[in-house]
């Protein structure tokens, strides 16, 4: 079988590490008998620079069309001050991520938080704390939709101008910094709600796991309509999934003591943002974490690492691929090579094993390493795990 892929390379030190990312994804399926082809859909800065536009109208059509997406992220920090400032319409978080979520109905936002005991110095948590398995204890899946990250654009046209006048309801490219008040819209539907906690239970059920939601209804109105969903689906669909509520300040600092979070979290979208990252740094390294983004009426997906560009490191060949690299087992795993994506995780663990590093997760970053650890550049650790796929 042929599965053709649309390939966002990225800025910064996104295309060094999606060119090991790509040649293992290939490599890796071919154990499922699936021939991947990628076919480059320039989106970001770099595009902005060729085409004059972060988003150019073909890459998002191609990509639409072939439904699946490998995106290695976009941004960069400099150019956001310099060409960002005169086209803030252009500004590629925005643009094109925003966009293909909301255009795509990527609702789910699955972030599986894998410890590796290989890393475990770098983990924030106390080592009584950290469990001596690599089980994936923490799978986040976000509400990757509405919230205030989508409220001002969806709900737009439902408000009268005087109102948004009023309330100063701007969209983000249109804020000057002059505004003395400015307010964002955050929503959740009914219908939207219901239909990722049913994914996000069934998830549970399937994988034998709790299903903890975090909220803060205490406050907030829009949670006090998730926590009442939440509660009457568990109670009449999901009564075999045990159901756990926490307040997303307390989940914060559980964060810290990860065995308390076991489990398939849902959570808002601005609430996961924040929490993601935070508990990938609990247990390891922001640039080990893997994310995808799904619809689960029409199967549309986009895997992109949730990891930065690492603008900084841009063409030295030393960024850390291995989110890119696990990001791509995922993958495969939605396009059902199985096999293919748990060689790519088995090697990946065989590798940092064996004490390969990039210079980011090694002991003390490059003096006085433990003495098996080594570092290499991003190329020799895509081209280690490629070797040991076999295994
Ligand atoms: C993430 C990122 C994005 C988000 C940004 C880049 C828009 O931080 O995927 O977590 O806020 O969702
Ligand atoms: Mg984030």
């Amino acid at each position: 079988m042929k599965k053709i892929i649309a390939l966002v390379k990225g800025d910064g030190s996104a295309p060094e590490m999606m060119e090991q990312a790509t040649k293992i994804a290939i490599k890796a399926a071919e154990k499922n008998n699936i021939g991947i082809e990628f076919v480059e859909t320039p989106m970001g800065w770099n595009a902005y620079e060729k085409y004059g536009d972060t988003l150019p109208e073909e890459s998002l059509r191609k990509a639409t069309e072939l439904n699946i997406l490998f995106f290695g992220g976009i941004g960069d920090p400099e150019i956001d001050k310099t060409i960002g400032k005169n086209h803030p319409e252009m500004l590629p978080e925005s643009r094109c991520l925003l966009r293909i979520r909301k255009e795509w109905g990527l609702l789910l936002n699955f972030r599986p938080m894998i410890f590796y005991p290989q890393l475990k110095h770098l983990a924030k948590i106390r080592p009584d704390l950290i469990p001596d398995d690599r089980i994936i204890r923490q799978i986040f899946v976000r509400f990757l939709l509405e919230d205030s990250y989508f409220g001002n654009i969806d709900l737009r046209d439902f408000i009268p101008e005087t109102t948004r006048t009023n309330l100063n309801i701007k969209l983000k490219k249109d804020i000057t910094g002059e505004e003395t008040i400015v307010s964002d819209i955050a929503y959740y539907r009914k219908d939207t709600i219901e239909k990722y906690l049913r994914a996000a239970f069934r998830y549970a059920r399937q994988t034998n796991l709790p299903l903890i939601s975090i909220d803060k209804a205490n406050v907030i109105a829009r949670y006090v309509l998730w926590r009442k969903t939440c509660e009457r689906m568990g109670k009449d669909v999901f009564p075999d999934v045990e159901l756990r509520h926490i307040y997303v300040d307390a989940g914060n600092m559980l964060l810290f003591n990860p065995a308390r979070l076991n489990g398939v979290i849902v959570c808002g979208n601005e609430h996961g943002d924040i929490l993601s990252d935070g508990a990938a740094e609990a247990v390891g390294s922001l640039g080990m974490m893997c994310s995808s983004a799904i619809n689960p009426d029409t199967n549309q997906a986009m895997f992109e690492s949730g990891a930065g560009t690492a603008p900084t490191l841009a063409g030295q060949d030393k960024a850390n691929p291995i989110g890119r690299i696990l990001t791509a087992a995922m993958m495969l795993r939605h396009i059902g090579a199985e096999k293919g994506a748990s060689a790519i995780e088995n090697s990946v663990f065989k590798i940092l094993s064996e004490g390969c590093r990039t210079a980011d997760i090694a002991s003390s970053k490059g003096s006085g390493l433990n003495m098996y650890e080594y570092v290499v550049t991003t190329s020799h650790m895509g081209d280690l795990i490629l070797e040991n796929l076999d295994l």
